[in-house]
């Protein structure tokens, strides 16, 4: 059953927001009657799909493009989604990239190479730090909270590639880090996602076929799974800073 909450009134701005995870947490704060900013990268037919979609239906929706990887694309939307928003309640860093489409190996040095660092890097783990700084002061305001889209892998590898694990495990140090900063105005929490239902641009091959035997709850985790997590963490769990949620099905049970 999924859970729900009175969001009139509250306001939210989810990167990443027209795919996979993050549109499952856009429709669960619309469900709740929240306004939602849902930003992607510009030109992304997607985004402009979607926000159409939830607009025609009566949602109170608006596009926030830009590029979270860009120094100053990234503060200018989110400078401009507060803006049009009225204010900020809820910032959910979830854009992120694997940088490839096929995992890489632990032991394959070249194909991590110092340009990969930078991209991987860059988006997954300096793209929050940027909307995070420039939502923090909407946030203070108004008593809001964070969720971070980390990963599994951030805590013992064995995702697309170590320097994507590497990234999400500072996902994970940075939400207790932002949790202390910004305490006691606002909250700071992480999903770490297992198997994804979702576009994610990485397959590891078999994945789908194999998750019922291999997840303790029997299937891949869906928008819907992530995005009710998120919800909780941002809109509920009052007494809750600081930390990451596994939220994977049992995998890491
Ligand atoms: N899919 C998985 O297996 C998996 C597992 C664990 C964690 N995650 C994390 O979940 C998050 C969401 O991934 P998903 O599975 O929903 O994938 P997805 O591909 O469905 O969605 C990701 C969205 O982020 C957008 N995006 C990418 N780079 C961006 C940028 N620089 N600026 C703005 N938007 C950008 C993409 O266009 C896309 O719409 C990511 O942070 C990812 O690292 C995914």
């Amino acid at each position: 059953m999924l859970a729900t909450y009175d969001l009139e009134g509250k306001r939210a701005l989810v990167t990443g927001g027209a795919s996979g995870i993050g549109l499952g947490a856009v429709k669960a704060y619309l469900r709740c009657g929240a306004s939602v900013a849902v930003n992607d990268l510009p030109g992304s037919g997607t985004l402009d799909a979607v926000v159409e979609e939830f607009g025609v239906s009566g949602h109170r929706v608006v596009a926030a493009p830009g590029d979270v990887g860009d120094a100053e694309d990234c503060p200018r939307m989110v400078a401009r989604a507060i803006a049009d928003l009225g204010g900020l309640d809820y910032l959910v860093n979830n854009a992120g990239t694997p940088g490839t489409r096929r995992p890489i190996p632990p032991d394959d040095f070249d194909r991590q190479d110092e340009a990969f660092w930078n991209l991987l890097l860059n988006v997954n783990l300096i793209g929050p730090y940027r909307c995070t700084k420039a939502a923090a002061g909407a946030l203070r305001d108004s008593g809001g909270a964070i969720v971070n889209t980390a990963s599994i892998s951030a805590h013992g590898g064995g995702g697309s590639s170590s320097v994507y694990c590497a990234a999400k495990a500072g996902l994970v140090n940075l939400t207790k880090e932002w949790a202390r900063a910004l305490a006691p105005r606002t909250r700071v929490n992480a999903i770490a996602p297992g198997i994804v239902e979702s576009a994610w641009m990485c397959r590891f091959p078999g994945m789908e076929r194999d998750a019922p035997g291999v997840v303790p709850l029997g299937r891949i985790g869906t928008p819907a799974d992530y995005g009710e997590a998120i919800l909780f963490l941002s809109a509920g769990a009052d007494y809750i800073t600081g930390q990451t949620v596994n939220v994977d099905g049992g995998l890491t049970a």
